[in-house]
């Protein structure tokens, strides 16, 4: 089968496809046959150097979000049968035909949706599912900013603090306005036509999708008491303290529970996916350039051929 790996840091040209055996599932994994891989800023991001940060060892499979049938199970797996469409997320390596998988972290595909749109949603929604609902405790009513609302998790998050009935106000660039509007969002501000911390205050709660220098002004909206949360720096106590606000980092992990209650939000209408671009595997180097340019208008998917 087919795979992309990198065995040494750098740019895309470090990016290789590779023939490999196909792996066999140990008795509690099963294989997947991947028809949808996400690219997310992570993958170029551990391509770039912080796998070395984050202590993982070359050569690194890639490909942490997909979609696909499940192809073979394990022993011991008793949830998953051969032929079930499924989709979720994955240590490593979903960005080949195959890939091995934990049984929890794989929920039914959501039948309306494609595979490629499917792909879309597990890691980013459950990181905003996660910020929201886990570390902000985000109720009915409270209001919140969500920071690079037009982006794969941050578009995920609009709609989802909308079904539960909170207030949204999304950040994005003047060209996104309407999407994001269209998401669910209340009110919305152009970061490009001003400094957003000076027209957004008093948020109950501020999801950061975006890091940086976005991150450092963000927390001047949070309401005293209240919390930011961000997927993207590394909040300190100091700054938290400093502004009388709670402020933590989502690490997002695999969750069967969440990933049921996501899949009923894209069947009730309330959740939608969306698709930038679909590239074959092959051209994983594109593909990941767009990504690491930011301003994609949905997610960048790959599509291998298992074979074909
Ligand atoms: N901690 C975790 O568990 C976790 C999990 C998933 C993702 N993440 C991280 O979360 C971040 C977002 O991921 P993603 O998949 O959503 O990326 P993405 O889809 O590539 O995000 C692109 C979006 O960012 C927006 N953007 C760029 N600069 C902005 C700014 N200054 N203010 C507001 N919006 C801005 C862009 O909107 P415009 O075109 O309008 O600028 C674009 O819509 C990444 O850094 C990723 O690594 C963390």
């Amino acid at each position: 089968m087919q795979a992309v790996k990198i065995d040494q840091y750098g740019d895309e040209s470090v990016l290789q496809l590779v023939e490999v055996p196909t792996p066999a599932p140990a008795p509690d994994e099963v294989l997947i046959r991947v028809c949808a891989a996400s690219v997310n800023p992570i993958d170029w991001k551990i391509r770039d150097g912080a796998g070395a940060r984050f202590g993982m060892q070359l050569p690194i499979f890639l490909g942490s979000e997909i979609a696909g049938v499940v192809a073979r199970v394990g022993a011991n797996v008793a949830e998953w049968r051969v032929g079930d469409a499924v989709y979720g997320t994955v240590k490593a390596g979903g960005y080949a035909d195959y890939v091995l998988a934990k049984p929890a972290a794989l929920a039914p595909k959501p039948a309306a949706l494609d595979f490629a749109h499917a792909a879309a949603i597990p890691l980013a929604a459950l990181t905003a599912w996660q910020a929201l609902f886990g570390l902000a405790d985000l109720r009915a009513g409270q209001r919140v900013l969500i920071a690079g609302a037009a982006g794969s998790v941050g578009a995920l998050a609009v709609q989802l603090a909308k079904a539960k009935g909170a207030i949204v106000t999304g950040l994005a660039s003047g060209g996104n306005e309407a999407l994001v509007r269209g998401l669910g969002a209340a009110a919305f501000v152009d970061y490009t036509a001003q400094p957003f911390e000076d027209v957004v205050s008093g948020m109950d709660v501020v999801f950061d999708a975006v890091g940086g220098d976005t991150f450092e002004r963000a927390f001047g909206c949070v309401k005293k008491g209240g919390t930011l949360v961000t997927a993207v720096a590394f909040p300190t106590p100091e700054q938290a303290a400093q502004h009388g606000i709670r402020a933590v980092r989502v690490a997002s992990q695999p969750n069967r529970e969440q990933l049921d209650q996501i899949g009923q939000l894209v069947a009730a209408g309330q959740l939608r996916a969306r698709v930038a671009q679909v590239f074959p595997l092959a051209q994983v180097s594109a593909a990941q350039r767009l990504s690491k340019e930011g301003h994609s208008r949905g997610k960048i998917i790959l599509q291998p051929g298992n074979g074909r």
